[in-house]
Parts: structure tokens; sequence; C-alpha cells
């Protein structure tokens, strides 16, 4: 039943928004904004800053693109969140987490997680046609594409350890790392979370909504053999390019009818025509069962290992349940930061983490009381509600 209806409203939009189309004058050109054009190294190039790439290859076979801005200080590296890719974090341009990171002087590296646009490859299975390649959760993620990053970044630097920046799933895949791969602990100073993601108990509607749905959206995209979710190929992408981009009404669509809901409203922070920017490049695929662990950990309310049902579960762990990661291991520094109106890193959620880990190096919610779960990558004043609370951990706990 709801499913008729969440379908009859897609279809409804996508009329009504056809029809304006054909309707818009033409001396009105809604077309998109360079930069929403422009990939991860075509933004750095225009806003000034050199950019090496590099292929890191997981020791399970996936092959990562990670970016590399080079400055004089200590490595860094940040990871986006689900659905995102490295583009988040220069979107802003001159504004954004990447400049400032650059003109602090820090040795900046970008990666980007498995299944999402620019780590859609393997050495062996092909995305396009192997199931396999998607069977994965932020388990991997921690356990397997991070190492190999991390790794990779010492190598290349001679560094001993690198300090790390993560938004949403790029930090909750670090107490996955450091719980499961408790050696590398040693190689990060520390681990900076933005909108910090693990205990998923609190979240509010209509995320809590997405939750209770869930296992029947599975059982859709299982029906429809549909293991890449938002994918750029996807169906849904011509809905997004339909919609959010071309439309008249494609701030009201997308940003004021799905973004804000689940994310939290803050209209000065995103305007409609950064949205579109912004659009062209989110959502990036990430694997059904990606989503899928993520809301065994919400059902749970555990921090928990994936469930693979009983015979599943006796196979790989002896245990007839999925173990939760140990958060005691995580011995790691961590500086969380947290927002008032972020609907999906809930306060309370973060509470709780910020009990279970056992080298707490910094707390803070900040202060500007709109600040949502997206602002920390696309807010427009990001170097005034944010920016300065990274560099003073960076400062504080970095290695030199
Ligand atoms: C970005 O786009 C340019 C031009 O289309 C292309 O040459 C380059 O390979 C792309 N970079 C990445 C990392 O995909
Ligand atoms: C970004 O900043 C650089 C250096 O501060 C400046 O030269 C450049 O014009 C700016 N680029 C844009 C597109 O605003
Ligand atoms: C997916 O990976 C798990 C290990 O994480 C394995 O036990 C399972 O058999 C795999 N499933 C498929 C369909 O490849
Ligand atoms: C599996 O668990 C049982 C009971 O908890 C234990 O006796 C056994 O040694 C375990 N087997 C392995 C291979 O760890």
């Amino acid at each position: 039943m709801i499913t008729n209806k969440v379908i009859t409203t897609i279809v409804v939009l996508v009329t009504i928004n056809g029809y304006a189309l054909q309707s818009v004058p033409h001396h009105l050109d809604i077309t998109l904004p360079e930069d929403g054009w422009l990939n991860f190294t075509g933004l750095a190039q225009k806003y000034g800053l050199n950019c090496a790439v590099y292929d890191v290859t997981t020791e399970d076979g996936y092959i990562l693109k990670l970016f590399h801005i080079p400055g004089n200080k200590d490595p860094v590296l940040i990871m986006h969140g689900i659905l995102d890719t490295a583009d988040t974090f220069i979107l802003r341009g001159n504004s954004s987490l990447v400049a400032a990171l650059h003109e602090q002087g820090y040795d900046v590296w970008v990666g980007n997680s498995r299944g999402s646009r620019y780590s859609r490859r393997h050495q062996e299975l092909n995305p396009d046609t192997d199931r396999a390649f998607w069977n994965f959760s932020f388990h991997e993620m921690g356990y397997y594409d991070l190492p190999a990053v991390i790794d990779f970044i010492l190598e290349k630097t001679g560094a001993s350890m690198l300090s790390a920046i993560g938004h949403s799933q790029g930090n909750q895949i670090f107490y996955v790392l450091g719980a499961s791969r408790p050696e590398y602990n040693e190689k990060i100073n520390i681990i900076i979370a933005l909108a910090p993601i693990c205990f998923l108990h609190n979240v509010i509607p209509p995320v809590s909504g997405l939750v209770a749905m869930g296992p029947m959206l599975d059982i859709m995209l299982q029906m429809i053999d549909k293991e890449e979710i938002l994918g750029d190929n996807d169906i849904s992408r011509e809905l997004i390019d339909l919609m959010c981009l071309k439309s008249l009404f494609g701030y009201k669509l997308c940003v004021e009818g799905v973004i804000f809901p689940f994310a939290g409203t803050d209209y000065t922070e995103f305007e409609p025509e950064f949205s579109r920017i912004v659009l062209a490049h989110y959502p990036s695929g990430t694997s059904r069962i990606n989503a899928v662990h993520l809301m065994q950990v919400a059902q749970k309310r555990e921090f928990v290992y994936f469930d693979h049902g009983v015979s599943g579960n006796m196979a790989l762990y002896n245990s007839s349940v999925p173990p939760k990661y140990d958060l005691g291991r995580v011995t790691m520094k961590v500086a969380l930061i947290a927002a008032k109106n972020d609907k999906i890193s809930a306060l309370r959620d973060v509470r709780i983490l910020k009990r279970k880990l056992p080298n707490l190096a910094y707390y803070k919610v900040l202060d500007y009381p709109l600040f949502n779960h997206l602002d920390y990558n696309w807010g427009k004043n990001m170097k005034k509600y944010l920016f300065p609370y990274v560099f003073k951990v960076l400062r504080t706990f970095g290695n030199r």
C-alpha cells in the first residue's frame, strides 16, 4: 500500500515536471552551473589545487581512487559518507574542506569507498554483471578499504601515522577498523568524526520510518535483483536529473521534499543554485547490503557485525547471532563533532558512542542551531561554524 502511494507520487511528480519542462519559456535557460559537471580533478584544477590521482587495490581486489593534494604538513585522510564520494569535500570550491586544509598547509588525501562512482572497479569482478561485487557493507570499507588506503599513504609519505576526518559513514568505518584490526589504531593520530555514526537507536521520523520500511524495501530490491542502489547508471539518476536538476521546482521537490526532512532543515546554508551542483554529484551508488547492515544496526540497537542468518552466522562467527564490534578495542583518539539539527546522527546516539569509546579526545556540539547532517560538507559558512574546531583538533592532536 505504501509502495503504491510512493510510486503514484513519483509518477505524478514526473508528469507535472515533464509538463513544466515543456512549458519553460526558452529565455529561461535551466542549465547546470559548470561545477555540476566537473569531477574531483576538474574542480581541484578550477580552484587552483594541484591534484594527483592514485588507484589503490585492496586485499580483496577492489580498486579505489585516492586523490592527493600535496602539502608540507602531515597527511590528513578524508572519508565520505554513504552514497557520497570525494567530490563532496570540494564542491564548495574555495570554501570547501579540501581547500581549507590545503590553505593551512596539510597534505590532503581524499578517499573513495568501494561501490561509489570512483571506486566501482575490481581486479576480477565486473560491477555491472557480477552480484558478488556488491557483497559488501560498511564492514568491508573499514576492514579492507581503510587499511589499503592508510598503508598506501604512509608508504608514499614516509609518515608513521596520519590524521583522519570522516563524515557520517566515513567515521563509522574507523570504529570497524579499530575494533576488527586493532593494529591500525597505532597508525592514526586522531579520527575527527563529523556527524558521528555508530549507534542508530534514536533516529527520528522520517529516518525511523525508512528503517521500519527497510525489510520491505529490501525484499523488493531482492525481487528485482538489485544489488547496487542509487548508482550513476540507474533509473534513479534519470529521475534526479529530471526532477532536481532540470526542473523549475527542483529545490522544492528534492531539497525541501527529501533532503531537509532526512538531514535537517537549513535554508541559509544550502541555497537553490548550489543545491543543483550538489545533486549533480550526489547520490553516487552503494550496495543494498550496506543499507541492510545499517538497518540491522538500527533494529538490533547494537553496533553489530552483519547478520547472515543462523547458518551463515555459525559458519562465519561460530555463533547464531552476529557479534558486536568491541568499541573497547578502538584505542585511537577520537574527536566527536555533532550538531543539534542532525536527524541522522542524533545527539542521543552520539552520547552513547561517546561513553563507549576508550580514547575520546574531544567532544563538541556545534553552536549554530540549524547545522544539519550535510552542512558538514555542503554548508555555505563551514568556515565560520565548523572549520575552527577541526583545525583546533588537528593542531592539538596532529603529529607536529
Ligand atoms: C575527470 O574528468 C576528466 C575530463 O572529463 C577526465 O579526463 C578525468 O579522467 C576525470 N577524472 C577522474 C578522476 O575521473
Ligand atoms: C579561489 O581562490 C584562489 C586563491 O585564493 C583564487 O586565485 C581564485 O580566483 C579563486 N577561485 C574562484 C573560482 O573563486
Ligand atoms: C558474501 O560475503 C560473505 C562473507 O562476508 C560470504 O559468507 C557470503 O557467502 C557471500 N555471499 C555471496 C552471495 O557471495
Ligand atoms: C565455537 O563455539 C563453541 C561454543 O561457544 C566452542 O566450544 C567452540 O570451541 C567454538 N569453535 C571454534 C572453532 O571456535
